[in-house]
């Protein structure tokens, strides 16, 4: 039985869903998604960006017509382009995720990231300029695309809004002035990055935390590559402190990695279309860690070196007036 966080208006996400993100081949995320509605998942997590949408709302449109589970009973999350990071693009790109994922309405809506691309059109998901470097829209007004994202809510298009890739100073501008509540935010959190300021500016704004890249996200070599940027994080599932524990509770280093967050109520969504990782991502719950345990795990944080993603993800994004990570 899965278990979840709750949003200040009430409604639940549960705390381990399918990470999507480089699963872009419709056989292989076919696969993954029936897999994981087997498996017991109901929370998915995907973006315009990772231009799987389509396959998905098949999968799970299939499931909901031959009755084998409810809308009710799932909880899906998506996200903003950065080429929508506007206010009029907002209202466009949601109804063409509710149209791709064969859905009236979004669990979780998230702006994917602060940083705004230029618009051209719907499938130039990161538009180069002349120069040859993106297109980078350097007038993104967050305040401005969060008041449009409430509107969303009121339409009822979307039950739940929040944010990824913000940094402290971000959440706290969005905080004072939103009249929907921010529920949630997706950063990269995982052992050697554990986040632990931002969480503590989360938790006193009542806002939950999910965690992407849980595992290390050790699948990103090829793309990094293609944008022409090494990829050398150090993988936390060859960590000797995590095999340790893993041998001890006769569970896998991915198993005790998320054992990890999602004792501390973090939301993780570890991405895997391979029907065995998958299965074993979701059995986390019939085991617990230590208190012993969990101090080993949280002495492995590393701060700010753990980073993997942030300025080498797209080049260029440091110009940007809300890039995350330089503002201070
Ligand atoms: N908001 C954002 O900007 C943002 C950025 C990145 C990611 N995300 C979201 O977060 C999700 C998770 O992050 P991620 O995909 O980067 O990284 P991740 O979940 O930490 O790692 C995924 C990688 O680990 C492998 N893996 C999965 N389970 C495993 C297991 N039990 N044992 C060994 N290897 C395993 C997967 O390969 P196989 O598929 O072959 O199993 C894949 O290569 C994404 O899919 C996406 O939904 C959001």
């Amino acid at each position: 039985m899965s278990q979840t966080v709750t949003f200040p208006n009430g409604r639940k996400m549960p705390l381990v869903g399918l990470g999507t993100w480089l699963a872009t081949n419709e056989q292989e995320i076919e696969t993954a998604v029936n897999e994981a509605l087997q498996a017991g998942y109901r929370h998915f997590d995907t973006a315009y960006m990772y231009t799987n949408e389509k396959t998905i709302g098949r999968v799970l449109k299939q499931w909901i017509d031959s009755g084998k589970i409810t809308r009710e009973e799932l909880f899906i999350v998506t996200k903003l382009p950065m080429i929508g990071n506007t206010p009029e693009k907002v209202g466009h790109f949601v109804q063409l995720q509710l149209e791709a994922l064969q859905l009236d309405y979004l669990d979780l809506y998230l702006i994917h990231a602060p940083i705004g691309f230029k618009y051209s059109n719907d499938t130039e998901l990161v538009p180069k300029g002349q120069d040859g470097k993106i297109a980078i829209d350097m007038s993104t007004n967050l305040e401005a695309i969060w008041t449009e994202m409430e509107a969303q809510v009121n339409s009822g298009k979307i039950k739940s809004i929040g944010v990824s890739n913000f940094n402290s100073k971000q959440i706290e501008r969005i905080v004072k002035i939103a009249k929907v509540p921010l529920s949630n935010i997706q950063v990269e959190l995982y052992v050697y990055f554990q986040q632990k300021a931002l969480r503590e500016t989360c938790a006193k704004h009542n806002i939950t935390v999910c965690a992407y890249g849980p595992l290390g996200s050790p699948g990103r070599g090829a793309l990094y590559a293609s944008r022409g940027v090494t990829f050398d994080a150090q993988n936390p599932m060859e960590e000797p402190v995590v095999k340790e524990i893993a041998k001890k509770h006769n569970k896998t280093p991915a198993q005790i990695l998320l054992r990890f967050l999602v004792q501390h109520k973090i939301v993780v969504i570890p991405k895997s279309t391979n029907p065995q990782r998958l299965r074993q991502n979701i059995e986390i719950y019939d085991f617990e860690l230590s208190s012993v345990d969990m101090g080993r795990l949280e002495a492995l944080d590393r701060g700010d070196k753990g980073r993997t993603f942030g300025l080498d993800s797209f080049p260029g994004v440091d110009k940007h007036p809300e890039c995350p990570y330089l503002l201070k």
